[in-house]
């Protein structure tokens, strides 16, 4: 997820494009970089590694002059975070910059053909790649810029919103969108692009929402006019937005973390993009097809994580032993790192991290890696540490997670987690096709399932006012579901302060359940078919001593809903794939409570993004 920003007008371009990516940098915050074409037509492009405010100082004496302008801020998804990785990616010729927000799946394809034309390329990144295909096509045809995109858009396959300007033209930029968010702001005689409205609401309320699939193109000197992909004109609807520029940036939720929970089946989808074929439901890892042989000769695979992560390893342990039938382990990093534990040269280490820069996996990692394991990464922030430390990784490609709470990141990895198992099990032969394929569809559902339990959200935030003042929870999961009670439980602690306790279900029969009373609200994640019955046992036995029942069932199962005192219905999916949709309204249960108490929820007491330190 990156920001981008366009400007032509009659005012300096720089300060509005500057200005914008900071109020963007939520969206990404890698590198930077701005396309300027000055009044003698010049075209001159600036970037760098780093936040917005290092671009700034590299601009310091430079010629950054003209009122139209493209700007940058990068969430890399392809290629690590450099100065030439870095947007605005300008082509052969240097005469064409354009910024890009999103992924372009066939772009190997592309470049191939491109190199066999003689191009050559300066980054690793998909967004080069375009550049050059729209320049080639220009050349070669000799027709517009416009033209030149529109045609190019028609052999991309994946998501993106991108601003493109030229040498020599300083009336207009040519933009479009498929996928990533893109707005145009309408002011006298200007106009302002952008990702979020955030960015530009300073200059405008009157914004035309760019759709799928449409072209823009933006002159100082003419109305706005939007074409199709089969350049067919598209009817302009002007929308006036009055919301506060925080508002914005958090897409209208009050909170990160709510805007995080419920952009979940777009970031799934960006996680899953080009991972799994849509018609034969094949799975591909490149950072597993690259390493087969280390997978396949491995006697054991450990997992070292922390936190959340840490969860989601659990639920990468029970895949993995079922599926592949590979043995694992799951190891606290901040334990592992210092018992001295016995790693062989035949295992598998998987360092599961969103920030990619925790102190105790990453010394994890380099424990391992001394002792000649192969060690995998799972992580969201490209070029992070643990992501460049690691022999090789899967991004989990879910966009930066601002809420210190972890939602998206969480199901992004056991997103990846189950992908990693399928390709492993094919390999492997421990998987047969018809499971392997009903696994793969059900991943591919996933987005569509998110998005019906996020419809449980008014219900999830009523119930949630019954539990403002409770003092403890408990969670009880089987199975699969035995991480999600666990990820429950701390979400529930680290943004209301309520103290929460993650159990196996049957295990309060061995101590626990002492703790049971009407006090006591007890989670049970109920959707397990094949455990059903034991589950129901579990249940009876807490409503034995009074406790208070929350289920999270499967929707039309009567027989725990009449146990319940509350209950919350997802969709039917299959055991292995729940953990994604179970921990949906566990997220949303946290998140109400603790705004029911006041917390503050993006940035809870004592906690931090992202623990660097021991
Ligand atoms: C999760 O909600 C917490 N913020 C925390 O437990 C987090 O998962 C843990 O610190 C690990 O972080 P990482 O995934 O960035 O390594």
């Amino acid at each position: 997820m990156c920001g981008i920003v366009g400007y032509v007008g009659d005012r300096q371009a720089c300060p509005i494009l500057l200005k914008g990516l900071h109020r963007l940098e939520y969206r990404g915050y890698d590198s930077a970089g701005v396309a300027m074409v000055n009044a003698g037509g010049q075209l001159n492009v600036y970037k760098c590694k780093g936040k917005v405010s290092a671009l700034e100082e590299y601009l310091d004496g430079k010629d950054a002059s003209g009122s139209i302008g493209i700007a940058h801020t990068r969430w890399a998804t392809h290629g690590i975070p450099d100065n030439v990785n870095a947007h605005p990616h300008y082509s052969q010729s240097g005469k064409i910059a354009l910024i890009h927000n999103g992924i372009i799946e066939n772009y190997r394809v592309l470049k191939d053909a491109l190199e066999m034309n003689g191009y050559k390329f300066r980054s690793e990144t998909d967004s080069e790649v375009l550049v050059n295909l729209i320049e080639c096509i220009r050349d070669n045809s000799g027709c517009s810029l416009a033209e030149a995109v529109r045609m190019a858009l028609g052999k991309v396959i994946g998501a993106y919103a991108i601003a493109v300007i030229e040498e020599g033209n300083t009336d207009e930029i040519i933009a479009a969108r498929q996928s990533s968010p893109m707005v145009i702001g309408l002011g006298k005689g200007e106009f302002f692009i952008s990702s979020d409205a955030a960015s530009i609401i300073d200059y405008t309320n009157d914004f035309v929402y760019v759709n799928d699939g449409e072209v823009a193109i933006v002159n100082r000197h003419e109305p706005l006019k939007i074409v199709n992909l089969e350049n067919k004109e598209t009817q302009i609807k002007v929308t006036k937005l009055d919301l506060s520029i925080s508002q914005l940036e958090k897409g209208g939720y009050p909170h990160f973390m709510l805007k995080e929970i419920f952009e979940q089946p777009e970031t799934l989808m960006d996680c899953i993009r080009g991972r799994i074929d849509p018609v034969s439901c094949d799975v591909t890892l490149s950072g597993v097809k690259l390493n087969r042989d280390r997978f396949l000769k491995a006697r054991r695979i450990i997992f070292v994580a922390c936190g959340t992560s840490w969860h989601a390893s659990l639920i990468g342990e029970h895949l993995i032993e079922d599926l592949c039938r590979i043995p694992c382990e799951v190891e606290y990093a901040s334990e592992f790192r210092y018992r001295n534990p016995v790693i062989n040269p035949d295992d598998v280490v998987i360092a599961v991290s969103q920030s990619g820069e925790t102190a105790d996996t990453l010394a994890a990692i380099r424990i391992a890696r001394k002792a000649g394991a192969f060690v995998y990464g799972i992580c969201n922030v490209v070029g992070s540490s643990i992501a460049r430390e690691t022999d090789s990784g899967s991004y989990i490609h879910v966009g930066p997670e601002i809420g210190v709470a972890s939602t998206k990141a969480f199901t992004g990895q056991v997103t990846v987690m189950a992908m990693l198992a399928l390709v492993l099990g094919k390999e492997k032969g421990t998987l047969d096709e018809g499971r392997y394929h009903e696994l793969a569809k059900g991943i591919l559902e996933l987005p569509e399932r998110i998005r019906d339990v996020l419809s449980n959200n008014s219900l999830i935030e009523n119930l949630a006012r019954t539990f403002t003042y409770a003092h403890n929870f408990m969670y009880l999961g089987r199975g699969y579901n035995y991480p999600v009670a666990l990820e429950g439980a701390l979400k529930l602690k680290e943004i209301s302060y309520i103290h929460a306790e993650g159990l196996p279900a049957a295990e309060m029969k061995h101590g626990p359940i002492a703790l049971i009373d009407i006090e006591l609200p007890i989670v049970v994640l109920a959707t397990s078919e094949h455990i059903h019955e034991k589950i129901i046992t579990n249940i009876e036995e807490i409503k034995a001593r009074g406790g208070r029942i929350i289920s999270v069932i499967t929707r039309g199962d009567s027989q725990i809903k009449a146990l319940s005192d509350w209950s919350i219905e997802v969709p039917p999916m299959a055991a292995e794939l729940m953990p994604v949709v179970a921990s949906i309204p566990l997220q949303l249960l946290a998140y109400h409570v603790a705004v029911n108490k006041g917390r503050n929820v993006d940035q809870p007491r004592n906690l931090a993004k992202s623990v660097t330190v021991e």
